[in-house]
C-alpha cells in the first residue's frame, strides 16, 4: 500500500513525480506529497489531503522548482488522513525528507526515546521516527545515516529520502515493501512499482530485502546494510506501455474485464507448444522439474481475496486433472496456523502483486517447513516471485483498477495449465484426454469474447437494469429508515446474494466481493446446496439472487434452489448456458446468457457478467470505480 516514486536527473522533477504518484495512485489515495530539492541547500515541500489531484491543484499556482524529488501517495495505517499526517515527513530542521510504505512496529519506543533527546513531532505517523533517526545520524553522509537508521527500525518499510546537504542524491532502503529503481540517461528512478517507470525506462533494478540504493543522475549505487557493495544488472521489463494507459476506456476496470480474451489467449500460445505431434504445456520459468513435482503428495493453495477465489476454482482443476488431495487457505490463516507441511507438500501461492504481506509470510512458514513452493505471480520481480521455489508468471500486464478482474481469469488460466501439467507428470489422466482438453481450452477465449461482445451489444439494457435497481434500492432505503416504523420480517434492502455450485462457486464468492468492492452495497456469495442452512432465512422479496447456473453435472439440483428462492419471492439474476429453456420458465428477472463449454472451463465463462454487473451497477451509484474508499491495489502490511 502506499505509492512512492522519485525522480533525480536534469528535468524539472515535480511533473515527473505527480505522473509517477497517478499511476501509483492505485495503492493508496488519501493523501499526497512531494518534497523537492530546490537549489542552494534547501527542501521545499507540499502535502495535501485526498486524491492527488487536490495536489496538484496547489502546485499549479505554487510550483517546486528543482530536478531532485520524491514523492507519496498514502493508504493511512498509523494517523488518520490528513495533511499533517501525509508524507513526506521532514526533520525538525527541514533539512531531511523522507517518505515510506510500510509500517514501524517499535516507532512507539523509538518516538519516546527521541522524545527524551529533545525531538519534537509533528505527526501521528510511525514514519516521523524514521527521519529524525536519519537526522540524529547524519554527518554529511546520507547513505551512512540511512544505514543507521535503518538498523534502529524493525517492521516493513520502503523508504526514500533526500537532503538539502546532497543535491542531485536519493537514498531508499527496503525491507518487505516493493522497491525497485529505474535506469535512465543521465537521469534515474525509484517507485514501488514498475508500472509506474514504464514511461520512462524499461531498465529496472529490483531492491530486495535489507538493501540501500543511492541515486544520482548518472549513477546507481547498491550496498547490503554494512555498507557493502551489492552488484545486480539491470532486468528489462517487457510490459506493454498501453496496457497501464484507459486505452479510450472510461475506467480502468472495464478496460481490463475487456482485455481478458487476449490475455488468455496469449497464455496459452505461450504455455502450450507442439512436441512430437502433441500439445504439451511448457513454463520456462518454473525452475522445479518433474523429478521434484513427481514426489508431491499433496497441494495447498494459499492466496488472499481474489486470488484466493482462484485458489478455490484451483482445487476443483487440480483434483479434476490429478488425483493428489488439495487443500485451499487464505494467507492469513495459513500463516497463523500449524500447517502440517512437509518436503511432499507444494505449496502454491498465489498473487497477483506478489507483495501481499500474508501470502509472503504464508510462503515462508510453508518455505521454513521444507515445502516445495510455487508461485503464481503477475508482477516480474515481486518479492513472492523471487522468494517462492519455483514461479509461474500470469504475464496479464499491469492491473491498474483496484478491483481485481484480469489477474483473477489469467490466475485460472494458469491453473488449468499446471493442472494438465501434473496430469502428465503423475500419468493420472489418459493422454488423450488432457489432449482434448487442451484443444477445448483454446476455443475458451473466443467463447470469452463473445460474452464481451453481447454485453457491448446489450449495453443500454444493462444500463437500465442497474437504473432501476439503482431506483428500487434507494426507495427500499428510504421505505425502511425514513418511513419511522421499520417493518418487521424484511431484509433491510436490496443486497445481493451470489449462488454457485461445484467448479462455480468460488465464481458467487468473486461476485459478490466484486460488488462488494466497488459499490459498497452488501452481496453474500454462498454455495447453493448450503441455502437451507441458513442463508434461506434472508430470502423475501428484497434480496437479488444471482444463480450461476451454467450447464453442469448440478445443474438440476440449481434448479430447485432457484425454485425455493422463487418461491419466498426473491428475484433472480441467472447465469445461464445459451439457449437454456428451464431456467427462463421460472421467469427470471433478467438471464444472462454465457456459451456452451465444457463444465471444467465454465468459471473463465460466469466470472464475465459478475464483473459487468459489478462495474454497471457501481457507475449506475456514480461510485470511485478505480479506486474504491479504504481499499488499496497491494495490501503490503497485515
Ligand atoms: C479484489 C482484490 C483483492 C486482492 C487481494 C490479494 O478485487 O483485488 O482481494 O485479490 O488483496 O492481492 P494479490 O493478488 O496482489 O496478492
Amino acid at each position: 500500500m502506499c505509492g512512492i516514486f522519485g525522480y533525480t536527473g536534469k528535468k524539472e522533477a515535480q511533473g515527473l513525480v505527480l505522473q509517477g504518484l497517478r499511476q501509483l495512485e492505485y495503492r493508496g489515495y488519501d493523501s499526497s506529497g512531494l518534497a523537492v530539492q530546490c537549489g542552494a541547500e534547501e527542501l521545499r515541500f507540499e502535502k495535501t489531503k485526498g486524491k492527488i489531484r487536490n495536489l496538484e491543484e496547489v502546485l499549479k499556482t505554487n510550483p517546486l522548482r528543482g530536478s531532485t524529488a520524491i514523492g507519496h501517495t498514502r493508504w493511512a495505517t498509523h494517523g488518520t488522513p490528513s495533511q499533517v499526517n501525509a508524507h513526506p515527513h521532514l526533520d525538525s530542521a527541514n533539512r531531511i525528507a523522507v517518505v515510506h510504505n510500510g509500517i514501524i512496529e517499535n516507532y512507539s519506543r523509538l518516538k519516546e526515546k527521541l522524545k527524551k533527546e529533545g525531538v519534537s513531532f509533528r505527526s501521528d505517523t510511525d514514519t516521523e521516527v524514521i527521519v529524525h533517526l536519519i537526522a540524529k545520524y547524519y554527518r554529511n553522509n546520507l547513505e551512512e545515516a540511512v544505514r543507521r537508521a535503518i538498523k534502529d527500525i524493525r517492521g516493513t518499510y520502503a523508504v526514500a529520502v533526500i537532503s538539502a546537504k546532497e543535491p542531485g542524491k536519493i537514498v531508499a532502503a527496503r525491507f518487505d515493501s516493493p522497491l525497485v529503481a529505474g535506469v535512465g540517461l543521465g537521469e534515474n528512478y525509484l517507485a514501488s512499482d514498475v508500472s509506474a517507470l514504464l514511461d520512462h525506462t524499461r531498465r529496472v533494478v529490483f531492491i530486495e530485502n535489507g538493501e540501500i540504493v543511492s541515486l544520482t543522475e548518472n549513477s546507481m549505487r547498491l550496498m547490503d546494510l554494512e555498507g557493502r557493495a551489492v552488484k545486480r544488472l539491470p532486468s528489462k521489463i517487457d510490459w506493454n506501455i498501453s496496457q497501464a494507459k484507459k486505452g479510450g476506456f472510461p475506467h480502468y476496470m472495464i478496460k481490463e474485464i475487456f482485455e481478458q480474451p487476449e490475455i488468455i489467449t496469449a497464455i496459452l500460445r505461450e504455455r502450450i507448444k507442439k512436441e512430437k505431434h502433441r500439445s504439451a504445456v511448457f513454463f520456462e520459468e518454473l525452475k522445479i522439474n518433474r523429478r521434484e513435482f513427481g514426489k508431491i503428495k499433496r497441494v495447498i493453495l494459499i492466496a488472499c481475496g481474489t486470488a484466493y477465489h482462484a485458489g478455490l476454482v484451483g482445487k476443483y482443476i487440480l483434483e479434476a486433472f490429478t488425483d493428489i488431495p488439495v487443500w485451499v487457505d487464505t494467507s492469513s490463516e495459513f500463516r497463523y496456523r500449524n500447517p502440517n507441511v512437509d518436503r511432499r507438500t507444494l505449496v502454491i501461492a498465489i498473487s497477483q502483486s506478489g507483495e501481499t504481506a500474508d501470502t509472503l509470510a504464508g510462503l515462508r512458514e510453508a518455505k521454513s517447513r521444507g515445502a516445495v513452493t510455487l508461485a503464481i505471480c503477475n508482477v516480474l520481480g515481486s518479492s513472492l516471485s523471487r522468494e517462492a521455489r519455483g514461479v509461474i508468471y500470469t504475464h496479464a500486464g499491469p492491473e491498474i483498477a483496484v478491483a481485481s478482474t484480469k489477474a483473477y481469469t489469467a490466475q485460472l488460466a494458469v491453473l488449468y495449465l499446471l493442472g494438465l501439467y501434473l496430469a502428465g507428470i503423475f500419468h493420472a489422466r489418459p493422454r488423450k484426454k488432457i489432449q482434448d482438453t487442451l484443444k477445448e481450452f483454446f476455443r475458451v477465449p473466443v467463447l470469452m469474447k463473445e460474452v464481451l461482445e453481447n454485453y457491448k451489444r446489450d449495453e443500454k439494457n444493462w444500463a437500465k437494469n442497474a437504473h432501476d435497481f439503482n431506483e428500487r434500492y434507494h426507495a427500499q432505503l428510504k421505505k425502511y429508515f425514513g418511513g419511522g416504523a421499520i417493518e418487521k420480517k424484511r431484509s433491510p434492502n436490496g443486497f445481493f446474494l451470489y449462488l454457485g455450485r461445484g467448479i462455480n462457486f468460488p465464481n458467487a464468492l468473486e461476485g459478490a466481493l466484486k460488488l462488494k468492492e466497488i459499490s459498497y452495497i452488501p452481496a453474500e456469495g454462498y454455495p447453493a446446496g448450503e441455502m437451507k442452512h441458513g442463508p434461506i432465512a434472508l430470502i423475501d422479496e428484497n434480496p437479488w439472487v444471482i444463480c450461476l447456473a451454467p450447464r453442469s453435472k448440478t445443474y438440476d439440483k440449481m434448479i430447485s434452489n432457484i425454485q425455493e428462492i422463487k418461491a419466498r419471492g426473491g428475484m433472480i439474476i441467472p447465469v445461464v448456458t445459451r439457449g437454456d429453456r428451464e431456467i427462463r420458465k421460472l421467469d427470471p428477472f433478467y438471464s444472462i446468457e454465457v456459451p456452451a463449454v465444457e463444465e471444467i472451463f465454465s468459471p473463465l465463462l460466469t466470472v464475465l457478467p459478475l464483473q459487468l454487473v459489478a462495474y454497471c451497477v457501481a457507475r449506475e451509484f456514480g461510485e470511485d470505480i478505480d479506486q474504491p474508499r479504504n481499499l488499496a491495489k497491494s495490501v503490503t502490511v497485515e
